[in-house]
């Protein structure tokens, strides 16, 4: 609510402060106190400063949202001065030492970790959700065969949505649940039947008796063995980078995934369009855009000619900055550490050397200490992609299975807010004011 003050003073005048903010209107002489809640102004708090009855009111532009706060919301925490991330309280440093991925898909869906009857149950649906509709792997199969994975992966999640017509009824907490289950446990077939697709292997179905990430690797790398044993250190990494890309707040995915919902569309539409935004070179398909970086210098001796062209603006440092980290990413620092377990058992990446020296370059150069561009969780986990064994094409894909969860729990969040209404933003008309239509033959000529 906004009060209209009969002061312009500024200062507390030796009263006690007070959460709100005195605006002068400068066009009109009127001062306004605007309350200030969790550090916030309520933009339709400044509607009703305006000039005059015909006016529609001030408005803020921010393009990019670089200062907005779309939602209230108790999933994510991050401190990106300090380097801090943490899911519903818990340290993602603790998470991913202590934790698993289906374990912190439980916390960050519902709020707090699971008992160890409710864990067992939840694992147990999802581990009998894991397959496929047949018409849904014939859906996949008509994709041409260098097809690339994340355009497989979006185009199903989609297709998802005409297999389970009742995920319209958004409003029903059951139904809603259901999807819910379906997503978490359908995403790694998807992705593995994507990947065999582009490889031109015979889909393996999944297998009940794996962990999610064993699975996965079965369902990636399974040819003729009678039985398929899942590499322990491999599934407990990509179990580590699950938890670590499990959710991120209001990032840009995660903006379409609730503007999408906010339609009131059902979930696997939604769901596709936000994977269809992580696609992006500038958010999730920049692991993909660091190792054709790596690629590109070849050799540790060309790193600081390739970090003077980065400064001279010709191209970005791939996996470097943040909107939000002004710090190292916390996920960086795990991935680099868990990186090393894997290159025990695979071997070296040879990439690895070059990524370290632009590491150590770039933590150095003014140009990048002083925008705070420090390593994101991309920078790393690409190599460590790279290693197991999985091609470019599929990383954006490792990054959608486990961000599912962070998904759906903003998704709920969104439609249990009462706040949210569909999301339309305003602008700032720029073109021409009214002009009436020219018939073509008195439009003149091109010259
Ligand atoms: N290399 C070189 N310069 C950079 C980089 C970079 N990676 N990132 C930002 N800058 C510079 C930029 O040129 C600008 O400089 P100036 O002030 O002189 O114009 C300044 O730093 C601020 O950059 P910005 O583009 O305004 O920052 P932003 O918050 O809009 O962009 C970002 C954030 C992640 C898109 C950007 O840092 C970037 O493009 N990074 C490379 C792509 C990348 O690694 N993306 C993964 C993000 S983490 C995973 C995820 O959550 O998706």
């Amino acid at each position: 609510m906004v009060t209209q003050s009969s002061s312009t003073t500024h200062a507390t005048n030796g009263n006690p402060p007070r959460d709100t903010l005195t605006i002068t209107d400068n066009r009109t002489g009127k001062a306004y106190e605007l309350p200030i809640t969790d550090g916030t102004l309520r933009a339709m708090d400044l509607r009703q400063i305006r000039t005059d009855a015909e006016d529609f009111g001030l408005m803020t532009y921010d393009p990019a949202f670089m200062n907005t706060a779309s939602t209230r919301s108790s999933i994510t925490y991050i401190d990106g001065d300090k380097g801090i991330l943490r899911y519903r309280g818990y340290p993602i440093e603790q998470l991913a030492e202590r934790s698993n991925y289906l374990e912190t898909a439980y916390l960050i869906l519902f709020g707090e970790l699971p008992s160890e009857a409710q864990y067992k149950e939840w694992e147990y649906k999802i581990i009998h959700h894991t397959f496929l509709h047949e018409k849904i792997k014939m859906l996949m199969q008509a994709f041409r065969y260098d097809a690339r994975p994340m355009g497989m992966f979006i185009s199903t999640i989609a297709a998802l949505s005409t297999f389970y017509p009742e995920a319209l009824q958004v409003n029903d907490p059951p139904t809603r649940m259901k999807q819910i289950v379906r997503l978490i446990a359908k995403v790694p077939t998807i992705a593995a039947f994507s990947y065999r697709h582009s490889r031109g292997l015979p889909y393996v179905y999944p297998d009940n008796e794996l962990s999610y990430t064993g699975n996965l690797f079965r369902m990636l790398d399974m040819m003729t063995q009678s039985k398929y044993e899942p590499d322990p250190v491999k599934t407990r990494a990509l179990d580590i980078l699950f938890v670590l890309h499990a959710d991120h707040e209001q990032n840009c995915g995660t903006n379409a995934m609730r503007a999408i919902g906010s339609s009131r569309v059902d979930p696997y539409s939604a769901m596709a369009g936000a994977a269809a935004a992580l696609y992006g070179p500038l958010h999730g398909g920049a692991n993909e855009e660091v190792l054709k970086m790596l690629k590109l210098i070849g050799n540790v001796k060309n790193v600081p000619a390739f970090i003077e062209k980065v400064k001279k603006g010709e191209g970005r440092l791939m996996g470097f900055g943040h909107r939000v980290y002004k710090n190292y990413d916390p996920r960086a620092k795990i991935i680099k550490h868990t990186a090393d377990q894997v290159f025990h058992v695979t071997g070296v990446n040879p990439l690895l050397e070059i990524a370290l020296e632009l590491e150590r370059i770039a933590l150095q150069d003014e140009y990048f200490v002083s925008r705070k561009l420090y390593p994101n969780v991309d920078f790393y986990s690409g190599l460590i992609y790279q290693a197991m064994g999985f091609p470019v094409s599929f990383f954006p894909v490792l990054f959608a299975i486990p961000r599912t969860a962070g998904w759906l729990a903003q998704w709920v969040e969104m439609v249990e807010d009462p706040d949210q209404k569909i999301a339309r933003p305003r602008q700032i008309y720029t073109g021409y004011g009214l002009r009436n239509f020219v018939p073509m033959y008195a439009r003149g000529t091109d010259t």
